[in-house]
């Protein structure tokens, strides 16, 4: 399905091996060995890989569990040499032989037959490097040998030199090893307020020997196929009227043949018709590049569309390179698909203003044109050893955002540049992957070594992932304008100007240009939080001008993100911010008890024992030299607070019942919180602020402990990723209340591309069930059109004025039901969503209980649920370990005597299916229950 550059080299040397005359040795199949001063003996390694992974198969370490965050320091703290066998059968008398590395992590020195190669220091370079000389004089076969600095040694041993820069700890973000900013490697290596610190190293991609048996022979290191309408400009709204245009480029080593010609053709990934095929002699040669242009004004390829705006239509690319022979010197193939992404920064128009909208900047994307609401959620690295991030596992990963209609992940800096696997994935299922360049939180060296480093990696990766239709943006990094220079311009301001010019320096100056040479079809922001831009001119030595706080009130400009630990507020409508996209914001829970089961001891199965608090990372160390966690226990104490504000306290007499309990009400603290803050900004698509983008922080979990995610280590859903799923939705009912004044409104919302109409259903019940009378003044129906990409309130009073003798023991119901279409869908479909309100927190409410009963159809294979006799809220399904998967729905709101079918998708079983019977049902209810 996927081709890689590899392949399509392999492929093509056994077809036409006398053309190509080219050998490419594949070094994941020698034997490897790992071994380091800190093991005394050597263990067989695999490749690619990373040490620790090596020593676990070896069984010198254990699986990372309990503290091993902590008592597994001695790896990262010594050198790694990975040692091939002897690579036999090469060929002694070829023209060059090269070692291509795809990704090295991080600080090597590298030898070919005991001599010395070269030394690495970036995780997000391609090497190649020529040991043609060395092969020539190696007596037998030669062995290669990868010696792996210790990363958090090295970046002391430069953070000590007296010529490297230092800056305000202030603005330098420490989790646990510091310094962090000295290398060019994964930066949550280090710890982050989510995961560990284990800094692995090792051969994380694979590597390759490379043997040309004579000139004219091209082996493809890299390519960039960029897909964009004919005068298409990175910052500026594309024209849907102009035809495609593709720049297709190749990355080689090797040689050309004398005038190469380049063809070029797209085939229909479905049904393998030829779209188009064109032969481009006149082609550009620049260093080790080829390129040739063409543009396809004779056809009309479908649209590649995210999801829920339409189909993902995709389109093999073939690119070969052509000499005076019949055959090709070189083809690559790859999978693409024909979309324009825009990230519209640009001021806000008088034609907006007359729509309503705020004056400012924009602040949104576009796909082929159109305005859409951005929904999702932010992707760390799924795990901390890439190496086992398996294909399987991004899948399963990615059907649990398909499944919560989520069409746009923010690929957060500062993990690692996602494989090309991820990205297909995400082309297939219509993910857009807003993508950013490893920087995050704090300042960087901006020396010209430097610079030249991070050149490297900018320009490898952006034109490795040009293809991808969701690829979706380049940011320069994370949270540095607005929390970085914010921070130095508050707590030392005549430092400011240093800061903003490094900034500048790094990621306008260098970074722009060199996403701009190397795509035309995605636009650029500096920083992933930001004001935007104030004019851009490419010619200029500063090509975009930042607005940075240069703003107006009233006034509305950038993106925001927004973290506010203070539990008191956190339902609190005004204290969440209002601009035009939100990418970051939430609130940490503990994971479930069969997630902590897989990582902590049964004794340790305490809110607050010392390896559960000890796995908070929330909060940084004072002194990054301890393993110590100054404020450990601030993170758990606020959400603690989170649960006794708002919800019933668990008070179980079984220990391990207790805990569970409490993990659950973090979740669903945090689950209601996010609910809270998503349609607030969801019903921003039709106020001034004209909001059109949230992502919430986070999508999943790198381990098991407390953190943002919505999906736990392992691909357990937490309560909220079944909230987002619910809130997503294309068309919802949505309840707003002020809890100081009073005052309840209901919105409906819709990202529709078109209006819609339909009905609301509004019926206040008690918690046995029975009707409010008067439906406590309340119309028992309302009927609304909505515009598209719009809110429309539909009904606003005060609590106050309701007709309710007992508060808290009544809720309101909300059930929508709407006709519509989908964008680009003829079909007219049905929209439903239910949603619910209560005048008081759930911790005031007079619950009963609903008596909930369970039943499983192993025809249908769904679940039944039913409450026999009262009102259940939050009813949660709950599946043992063993399984993973997802119900159809959760949390959701039962009435007395609604039954209830719900699905459940089995993503792994090895349970042999036995699973379905340790199935439970719980509310809210159970909370409140000493059992
Ligand atoms: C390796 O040997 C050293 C010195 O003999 C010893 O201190 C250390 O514990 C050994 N390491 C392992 C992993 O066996
Ligand atoms: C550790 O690794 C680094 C990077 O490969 C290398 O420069 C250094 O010499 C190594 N040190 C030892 C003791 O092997
Ligand atoms: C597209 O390319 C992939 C990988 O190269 C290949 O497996 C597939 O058959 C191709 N499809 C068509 C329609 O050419
Ligand atoms: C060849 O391509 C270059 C770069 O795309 C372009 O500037 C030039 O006009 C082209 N020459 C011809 C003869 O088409
Ligand atoms: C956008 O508005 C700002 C004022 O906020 C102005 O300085 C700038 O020139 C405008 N940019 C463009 C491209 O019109
Ligand atoms: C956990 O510890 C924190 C900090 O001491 C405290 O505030 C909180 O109440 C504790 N939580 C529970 C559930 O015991």
């Amino acid at each position: 399905m996927r081709f890689t550059a590899k392949t399509a080299a392999l492929l093509a040397s056994s077809v036409v091996s006398t053309t190509l005359a080219q050998h490419v040795r594949d070094l994941s199949s020698e034997k490897w060995t790992l071994s380091g001063k800190a093991l005394n003996h050597t263990v067989p390694a695999g490749f690619p890989s990373q040490a620790h992974l090596d020593l676990f198969k070896a069984g010198v370490i254990g699986e990372l569990h309990g503290l091993n965050d902590f008592d597994l320091r001695w790896i990262p703290e010594s050198n790694w040499t990975y040692t091939s066998g002897a690579i036999k059968d090469l060929q002694k008398d070829a023209k060059s032989t090269w070692l291509v590395f795809d990704g090295l992590d991080t600080f090597t020195s590298i030898e070919f037959c005991g001599e010395f190669v070269a030394s690495t220091n970036n995780q997000f370079r391609q090497y190649t490097f020529d040991v043609s000389k060395i092969l020539e004089h190696c007596h037998g076969d030669p062995v290669l040998s990868i010696n792996f600095g210790s990363a958090p040694n090295i970046v002391n041993d430069i953070a000590n030199d007296p010529r490297s820069p230092v800056w305000d700890h202030s603005t330098q973000l420490n989790y646990e090893y510091p310094n962090r900013w000295f290398m060019r490697k994964e930066q949550s290596d280090f710890g982050w307020d989510w995961g560990p610190a284990f800094a692995p190293a090792g051969p994380w991609k694979p590597a390759y020997i490379v043997q040309f048996e004579k000139t004219e022979s091209v082996y493809v290191l890299n390519t960039d196929f960029d897909i964009y309408r004919k005068g298409q400009i990175n910052h500026l709204p594309p024209d849907q009227s102009q035809p495609w245009v593709v720049n297709a480029s190749i990355d080689f080593l090797g040689s050309l043949p004398r005038n190469p010609s380049m063809f070029i053709e797209f085939k229909d990934f479905k049904s393998g018709g030829i779209l188009s095929s064109k032969l481009i002699h006149n082609v550009t040669v620049s260093g080790n590049s080829i390129t040739g242009v063409a543009v396809l004004n004779d056809v009309t390829p479908k649209l590649w569309w995210p999801l829920e705006m339409g189909e993902q239509n995709l389109y093999n690319i073939t690119v070969s390179i052509r000499g005076s022979g019949k055959e090709p010197v070189a083809s690559v193939t790859k999978r693409t698909g024909f979309r324009t992404i825009f990230l519209n920064q640009r001021n806000i128009t008088d034609a907006q203003i007359a729509q309503g909208i705020a004056p400012g900047a924009n602040w949104h994307f576009e796909i082929n044109g159109h305005e859409f609401y951005a929904k999702g959620s932010n992707l760390i690295p799924p795990d901390v050893f890439w190496p086992r991030v398996t294909e399987a596992k991004m899948a399963r990963l990615f059907e649990a955002v398909v499944a919560g209609h989520q069409n746009m992940l923010r690929v957060w800096s500062s993990g690692a540049y996602l494989h090309d696997f991820i990205y297909d994935l995400a082309d297939e299922r219509g993910i857009l992957l807003w993508s950013e360049f490893q920087f995050s939180d704090a300042m960087y060296p901006v020396d010209d070594v430097s610079l030249e480093n991070v050149a490297a990696e900018v320009v490898y990766n952006v034109r490795r992932v040009n293809h991808h239709p969701s690829l979706a943006l380049w940011a320069g990094g994370n949270e540095i304008e607005t929390l970085t220079l914010t921070t130095i311009n508050r707590v030392a301001p005549d430092e400011y100007p240093r800061y903003e010019e490094e900034y500048e320096k790094l990621y306008i100056s260098l970074i722009m240009p060199l996403v701009y040479q190397n795509t035309r079809s995605i636009s650029y922001t500096p920083s992933s939080t930001t004001e935007g831009y104030i004019s851009i001119d490419l010619s200029a030595p500063l090509p975009m001008v930042e607005r940075y706080e240069d703003v107006e009130p009233g006034h509305y400009y950038g993106d925001t993100d927004f973290y506010n630990y203070d539990t008191m507020i956190s339902f609190n409508y005004s204290a969440y911010p209002v601009g035009r996209f939100a990418n970051e914001f939430g609130f940490h829970s503990m994971p479930s008890l069969q997630t902590w089961q897989q990582a902590v001891d049964p004794e340790d199965l305490h809110f607050n024992s010392t390896t559960v608090m000890l796995r908070n990372h929330h909060y940084p160390p004072a002194d990054t030299a301890t393993d110590n966690f100054r404020n450990t226990s601030l993170g758990m104490g606020e959400m603690t607070l989170g649960v006794q504000r708002y919800y019933p306290v668990p008070n179980k007499v079984d220990s391990v019942a207790n805990f569970s309990a409490w993990c659950h009400a973090t979740q669903l603290f945090q689950s209601d919180m996010y609910r809270s803050e998503i349609q607030f900004y969801r019903r921003g698509s039709g106020m001034p602020e004209r909001q059109l983008g949230s992502l919430y922080w986070q999508l999943e979990d790198i381990w098991q402990a407390p953190s943002w995610a919505s999906i736990e280590y392992g691909g357990r859903w937490k309560v909220l990723h079944y909230a987002a799923k619910d809130i997503y939705q294309p068309m919802i009912v949505s309840p707003f209340w002020n809890y100081t004044t009073g005052d309840l409104e209901v919105y409906v919302i819709s990202d529709l591309w078109e209006s819609a109409k339909g009905n609301v259903e509004l019926s206040w019940v008690d918690f046995a069930g029975k009707p409010i009378a008067h439906n406590a003044g309340t119309p028992h129906s309302l009927s609304f059109e909505v515009g598209a990409l719009n809110v429309t309130k539909i009904y606003g009073t005060n609590v106050r004025n309701l007709t309710l003798s007992h508060p808290k023991d009544a809720v309101l119901v909300l059930s929508l039901s709407a006709k519509g279409h989908l964008p680009n869908s003829d079909k007219e479909i049905a929209f439903s969503h239910q949603n619910h309100f209560t005048p008081v927190f759930p911790k005031d409410l007079a619950l009963v209980d609903p008596q909930l009963h369970l039943s499983y159809d192993s025809h249908s294979k769904k679940f039944t649920v039913e409450a026999k006799s009262g009102v259940s809220l939050y009813t949660w399904l709950d599946y043992p370990s063993g399984v993973v998967g997802y119900f159809d729905e959760n949390a959701f709101l039962l009435l007395p005597g609604q039954k209830k079918e719900i699905g459940f998708t089995v993503q792994e079983d090895e349970t042999d299916g036995k699973w379905v019977k340790e199935v439970t049902v719980q509310s809210l209810w159970d909370q409140t229950t000493k059992n």
